[in-house]
């Protein structure tokens, strides 16, 4: 069987089980090309809820699932493949903030939205690569307790230097992987190419960028510029599909370790098992902690992306 045979078998089984496919764009080509709408992680939240269909399947990690399910509890939801968590979502718990805020009272809890719902539940106001700047400004609090990623806490403190930023040390183990040593070498190999980042990376790689920003921004970005050559700090299948989507530019990866083996983990058989009901999992929620999680997610929505 080819590629083309099973995303034709997923796309019958799509309308007649009534499914909408969500895929995020560290997503394969093979998934994307199937999906109903592929976004960064703020589009997805916002693409969840205006979805007609009665089933959801997200191409994703975990959370972006259970962001879905929040948003849209009377859907059934689920996450093609179970083993696609996010390392950074869990890397602190709701007991651990809940002591810092105690240490910090007045404080509004931030939330990126690569966090469990279990987390969000203790946040104020939840926002993504691409809002967090400009939700960090609208909020009225002028103190923030921004989690868990400390290289976006750091860039969107830098962004907003009229607000007091207290920062935890979490982050995303693929963006860490490329350092300054990364970015002096690809410069050196590509002299002409414009260095678009994504925010999870740290700050030695963030202030050589000429352009910083959200998956979907940096796709936008070298999509519109009128440049030629661009060295990609983020995930690596956005190397690849900007080279389907502009295929007289080049494309660069900032390291050939730039790969998110959780979102790799999903594959276009994963979908089509998830439809024909013999993989994925379906997500279930708490209604207690779903109402206490959407909330900051809600927040997020009513100041934009
Ligand atoms: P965005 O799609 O919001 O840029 O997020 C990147 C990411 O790491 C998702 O897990
Ligand atoms: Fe999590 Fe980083 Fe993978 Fe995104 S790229 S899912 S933040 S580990």
């Amino acid at each position: 069987m080819t590629i083309a045979d099973l995303q034709n078998k997923i796309l019958k089984l799509k309308e007649s089980t009534d499914s909408c496919i969500l895929a995020h764009s560290y997503m394969s080509r093979a998934v994307c090309e199937v999906a109903d709408f592929v976004g960064d992680s703020y589009a997805l939240a916002v693409k969840a809820k205006s979805a007609p269909n009665s089933n959801v399947i997200m191409c994703g990690v975990r959370f972006m699932a259970e962001a879905v399910k929040m948003l849209s509890p009377q859907k059934r939801v689920y996450l093609a493949n179970p083993t696609a968590g996010c390392p950074m979502a869990e890397q602190m718990d709701k007991e651990l903030i809940e002591q810092v805020k105690e240490r910090f009272p007045g404080y509004a809890v931030v939330a990126y939205i690569n966090t469990t719902a279990e987390l969000k539940s203790v946040a104020d106001v939840c926002v993504t690569s691409s809002s967090a700047v400009k939700i960090c400004r609208a909020i009225p609090q002028k103190d923030i307790l921004f989690i868990p990623d400390i290289n976006l806490g750091t860039y969107v403190k830098n962004q907003v230097p009229e607000k007091n930023f207290k920062l935890l040390s979490g982050g995303c183990p693929t963006h860490a992987r490329v350092g300054e040593g990364d970015v002096l070498k690809a410069k050196r190999e590509h002299p002409q190419a414009l260095l678009l980042v994504h925010p999870e990376c740290v700050p030695d790689v963030v202030k050589h960028a000429d352009y910083i920003g959200s998956t979907s921004g940096i796709m936008q970005y070298a999509e519109r510029s009128d440049a030629r050559e661009f060295i990609i700090g983020t995930e690596n299948s956005i190397v690849e599909h900007l080279q389907f989507s502009c295929p007289d530019k080049k494309f660069y990866p900032l390291s050939k370790d730039l790969v998110c083996h959780n979102m790799k983990a999903v594959t276009l058989a994963d979908v089509y098992n998830c439809l024909k009901g013999e993989g994925g999992e379906e997500m279930t929620m708490d209604e207690k902690l779903r109402l206490a999680a959407v909330r900051p997610v809600e927040k997020m929505m009513e100041y934009g992306g």
